[in-house]
Formats: C-alpha cells, sequence, structure tokens
C-alpha cells in the first residue's frame, strides 16, 4: 500500500485508515485479528480507535475496540509497527463529555492502559467542547506530547473557525497544534439545510477543504463509504444528496468495471490533484475481510483525469 507523510504529525501512515469502531462488538475478536492481520500483510499500518468505541452496542462498555487492539498488539509483538489513532471527548454512558485537562490525563492514560502501550501516535480531540477554555484543552494535549505519552494530536468533528482559533492559542503558547482533522467526508453531498444529528460537524464542506489544504492539514475521511450506501442503497444515510452526482458515480463504476465503493476511494485518494482540495485519507471499516481486501487494493489506484474531474464536477 501507498504511503503517505503527515508532516505536520511527523507520522508516515498508509492511505487508506482501517477503522476499528466495532471490533470487540459487531466484529468478533476471531475476525478483526484475521482483519488486522490482512491489513498488516497489505502494507497497512494506520488504525482508528476511540476511548467510546462502541459504547453504544448492546451490553457494550466502550472499552472494547481499545481492548482488543491492545490483545493484538501484545499478541502479534507489532507496536512498533504501526500507528495508532485513539481519541478523547464524546461521553460514554453518561461519564461525561469534555476536553478538560483532567479529563484529557485520565483519558490518555487509559487509553494507554487498554492498549497496553506507552504512546500513542496520534491523539485525537473526538469533538469540541464548547465549555472549556481551548487554552486548557490545548496546554493539557501539549503536556502529553512533552510527557511523550502523544506524539501528534489531531481534531475530529471540529468547525472550522474552532480550529483557527486553537491554532492561534498554540502558536502564541508554544504548544502542540492540531495536525490532522477528522471530519465525516465521502463523495454524496449533505442535503442543504440538513438538520445535525449531533451538534457536531457531520460533512467536510467547501470551506473547511479549502481550509485544510491552505495549510496542509491532511483529511482523514470517517465514514467515506457511506455506511456501506454506495453498494447497497438501503444502507444510505438519509442526510445525503443523490441525484445526478450519485448517477455520475454509478456511470462511471460501470464504465471503470469498479464497484461504486471502490470508485468512492479511488476519488477520495485523487483529491489533492484538484485545485483547494488537501490529502485526503479514506478511514473506512468492514464487518467482512474480502470487503476489507478489495478497499485495500485501491490503494494504488490512479483514477483517470478526466473522470476525477467528471466525478467532481456532478451535482
Ligand atoms: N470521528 C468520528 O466521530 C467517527 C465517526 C464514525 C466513524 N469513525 C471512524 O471511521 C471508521 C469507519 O466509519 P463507518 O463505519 O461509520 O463508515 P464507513 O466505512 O463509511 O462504512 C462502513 C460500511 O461500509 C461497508 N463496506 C466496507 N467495505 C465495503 C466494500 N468493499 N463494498 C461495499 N461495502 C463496503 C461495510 O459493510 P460490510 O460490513 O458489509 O463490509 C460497512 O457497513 C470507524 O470504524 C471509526 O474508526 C469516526
Amino acid at each position: 500500500m501507498k504511503k503517505v507523510e503527515l508532516k505536520r504529525a511527523g507520522l508516515t501512515v498508509s492511505n487508506i485508515c482501517l477503522g476499528t469502531m466495532m471490533y470487540g462488538t459487531q466484529v468478533s475478536e476471531a475476525e478483526a485479528f484475521r482483519q488486522l492481520d490482512l491489513y498488516r500483510e497489505m502494507g497497512g499500518n494506520f488504525l482508528d480507535t476511540s476511548n467510546n468505541y462502541a459504547h453504544w452496542w448492546p451490553g457494550a462498555s466502550g472499552d472494547e475496540s481499545e481492548t482488543l487492539l491492545g490483545k493484538y498488539l501484545a499478541d502479534r509483538g507489532c507496536r512498533d509497527q504501526l500507528v495508532i489513532a485513539t481519541k478523547v471527548g464524546f461521553d460514554r454512558h453518561g461519564e461525561g463529555a469534555g476536553l478538560t485537562a483532567k479529563q484529557i490525563e485520565y483519558w490518555c492514560d487509559e487509553s494507554l492502559r487498554k492498549l497496553g502501550t506507552d504512546y500513542i501516535d496520534l491523539y485525537y480531540a473526538h469533538t469540541d467542547d464548547k465549555n472549556t477554555p481551548l487554552e486548557e484543552t490545548m496546554e493539557a494535549f501539549d503536556r502529553l506530547v512533552k510527557q511523550g505519552k502523544v506524539r501528534a494530536i489531531g481534531a475530529s468533528n471540529f468547525y472550522t473557525w474552532r480550529m483557527c482559533e486553537a491554532k492561534h492559542i498554540a502558536q502564541q503558547n508554544g504548544y502542540a497544534d492540531y495536525t490532522v482533522n477528522q471530519p465525516c467526508y465521502t463523495y454524496l453531498f449533505p442535503k442543504g439545510g440538513y438538520k445535525l444529528a449531533y451538534e457536531f460537524n457531520v460533512n467536510a464542506v467547501e470551506e473547511r477543504l479549502r481550509y485544510l489544504a491552505a495549510n496542509d492539514i491532511p483529511l482523514v475521511a470517517y465514514s467515506c463509504l457511506a455506511k456501506g450506501g454506495y453498494d447497497d442503497p438501503a444502507r444510505l444515510p438519509d442526510f445525503y444528496e443523490t441525484g445526478s452526482r450519485l448517477d455520475t458515480l454509478l456511470e462511471c463504476a460501470k464504465e471503470l468495471g469498479l464497484t461504486p465503493s471502490k470508485l468512492v476511494i479511488a476519488w477520495l485518494l485523487a483529491q489533492d490533484r484538484l485545485p483547494n482540495r488537501p490529502t485526503v485519507i479514506p478511514l473506512f471499516s468492514s464487518s467482512r475481510s474480502d470487503h476489507l481486501k478489495e478497499i485495500l487494493e485501491m490503494s494504488d489506484y490512479v483514477l483517470d483525469q478526466e473522470i476525477l474531474e467528471k466525478l467532481s464536477d456532478a451535482y
């Protein structure tokens, strides 16, 4: 698989990130281990988890994904071959959401314990916390970097203006800054005026894409397969506009002999060949090893420029 340098984070990662949100809950340990082995065999090294995955699953605590990864790392002895991203900031069973210094310190130690490691490669603020001063949050993250518990920090589900504010505070105080952004991003546009299901930013829109490109901040695109909705329309969340943009995707996929999901991955990987677009790293998940393999095979695919532009211009 191709590698991408996250220059400001000082990390080199495979250009497709593997999501482990449902490991240990919907996805069994045996299947998760199979997927992790396959991902590594194919050259993948970039894993995404969180301190609360997947607490909404019936009977789950929210520790399942990190705990399973910890078990895998110990079993295979491969910690140093992987770049592990985890997150802090969302609620788990009413334990309290937020990015206070106390919460960041506590959950970082908990993630280290569950993962069985002494450092996190990339530590994301999972969502914004408007009740805690950004100064407190950025100072707490910076302390973790200085202590060597965290190599780099990132922001997920942040509004662009809050990322700018955080950057300003980091620059003024010499703190570590958010080097990667992880919003929801896929080929289809969200419906105009769609009321968000959560208070966080559901999709990366034009203004954010331009900001990230101008500041050389890579975009790690979560839910980039629209929850499996490109190949199974019944799974497509209803907040996406479909119409002629989806028709264009389906036509081009047929012409190229790719599944729509695979073409979406190719389109995302080609974003930095367009003006005002950042480097995009698709972050996807699957419950099936065969699906996983066919997405990872797209890592080296070079999308034809004319098709890239046709897909991008469709609306
Ligand atoms: N930062 C955040 O707030 C946030 C939010 C959500 C997710 N995430 C991260 O992003 C990762 C992925 O997100 P996600 O699960 O929401 O979305 P996703 O990757 O867009 O969708 C997952 C769905 O895609 C389907 N799929 C995978 N490969 C396929 C293929 N080759 N052909 C057809 N369908 C395929 C899967 O179905 P099958 O199981 O049938 O293959 C699965 O149901 C998570 O694991 C998590 O790490 C982050």
